[in-house]
């Protein structure tokens, strides 16, 4: 699938931009501080309903303006799509996809899928387990929007049991009904959450392998480690019961201790955790597997490659790296940004824009 144009009005520094881009690679250059992420953050927010950065959407707009508005167009094998999406100061979101109001965030899953690669996603070998959750989120939730309405639901009722498990802790109040209420739909939501991570990582575990001996030569796995110790047959019933074993637990601690939203994962390179031995060079390898894992497990689904979005991480990698990574993106689209040009392999057939104080110069 591929891009063919984006207009920006009143979005972060931008005031009225529209651009044609070409299929393969689109590199935006020019000094910090001019919109180049900007610009990949506008792609985002099509493919995962919210920006990668932004605490809420209301950032997103031109300061001193009461709303932006974005517009894109790309096309897959099938069909052309158009979409639009619009955020007013008051927080109201309106999106359409060729012309039909989308009522749901899920409902705009699966139609743009992207790949965003930044220097930030080294948090997810070194950083906290939310962002390896984050991580694992948005790359399912993209294909699939059962997963992710269950995910908000199951948020949902995790901050509703614990604050009620928080009630029960202080006030002594006797509420098992609700809980177990509670309970039961963790476990209906969680159970769905837990079988597309545990298909997820076991997929991208086999396709990381290679990736990994290519760019390092070194052995790579990927383990699950959920929040929740669940038999294989009965999943929600299983989920169910450890709650209810957890219950008195849960209660002691004024908050839910075990579910999915506590999983993790745990990366290896040569049988040794890369959070924890793993030198940076090591863990930056990791996170290029990952994400380019990624890029072929969204493939193997759609039997589509996503639209590559590869923001500063050019100048991070090594000459051997850097060449690696481009050979493997030469026959997809992607919009790539950096300071400076020279540091691209190769520079021909791909379209250059120049990005200056919110304005873009083809
Ligand atoms: N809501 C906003 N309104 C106007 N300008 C903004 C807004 N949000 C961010 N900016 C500006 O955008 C610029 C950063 O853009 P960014 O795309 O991150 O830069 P870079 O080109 O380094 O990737 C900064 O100058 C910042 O002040
Ligand atoms: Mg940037």
């Amino acid at each position: 699938m591929y891009i063919k144009s984006l207009t920006l009005d009143y979005f972060r520094n931008y005031e009225h931009e529209s651009i044609q881009l070409c299929p393969t690679i689109n590199v935006f250059y020019g000094n910090n501080a001019q919109g180049k992420t900007n610009l990949l953050e506008a792609v985002y927010l099509f493919s995962n309903g919210r920006s990668h950065r932004a605490k809420s959407d209301r950032e997103l707009i031109k300061f001193n303006k009461n709303l932006f508005s974005l517009n894109l167009e790309f096309c897959d094998a099938n069909r052309e799509y158009n979409m639009q999406m619009r955020v007013s100061k008051d927080g109201k979101k309106l999106i359409k996809v060729n012309n039909v109001g989308i009522k749901k965030l899920s409902m705009l899953m699966n139609y743009l899928n992207v790949v965003m690669f930044s220097p930030e996603d080294l948090d997810i070998i070194k950083g906290s387990p939310s962002v390896r959750r984050r991580f694992i989120d948005e790359a399912i939730s993209q294909l699939y929007p059962k997963y992710l309405s269950n995910l908000i639901n199951y948020q949902k009722t995790l901050a509703q049991k614990n604050s009620l498990l928080k009630n029960i802790k202080y006030s002594g109040t006797d509420t098992d009904n609700v809980l177990s209420a509670w309970n039961i739909q963790l476990a209906g939501y969680g159970s769905v959450i837990y079988k597309y991570r545990c298909d997820f990582i076991s997929k991208l575990n086999d396709m990381s392998k290679p990736i990994h001996k290519d760019i390092a030569d070194e052995n790579f796995e990927i383990i699950y480690i959920p929040g929740i110790k669940l038999s294989d047959d009965n999943t929600e019933k299983s989920f169910l019961d450890t709650l209810e074993q957890n219950q008195k637990r849960e209660i002691e601690a004024g908050t839910c201790l075990v579910g999915t939203h506590r999983d993790d994962l745990k990366l290896f390179v040569n049988d040794s955790e890369a959070r924890v031995f793993g030198s940076q060079g090591q863990q930056r390898s990791c996170v290029l597997t990952l994400k380019i894992a990624e890029t072929e497990y969204i493939k193997s689904i759609k039997d589509e490659y996503p639209v590559l979005l590869l923001d500063d991480i050019m100048s991070e990698l090594d000459v051997n790296r850097r060449r690696y990574l481009w050979e493997r993106i030469t026959d997809k689209q992607v919009l790539l940004t950096c300071t400076d040009i020279d540091i691209l392999n190769d520079r021909r057939n791909i379209s250059l824009f120049k990005i200056n104080g919110g304005k873009i110069i083809r």
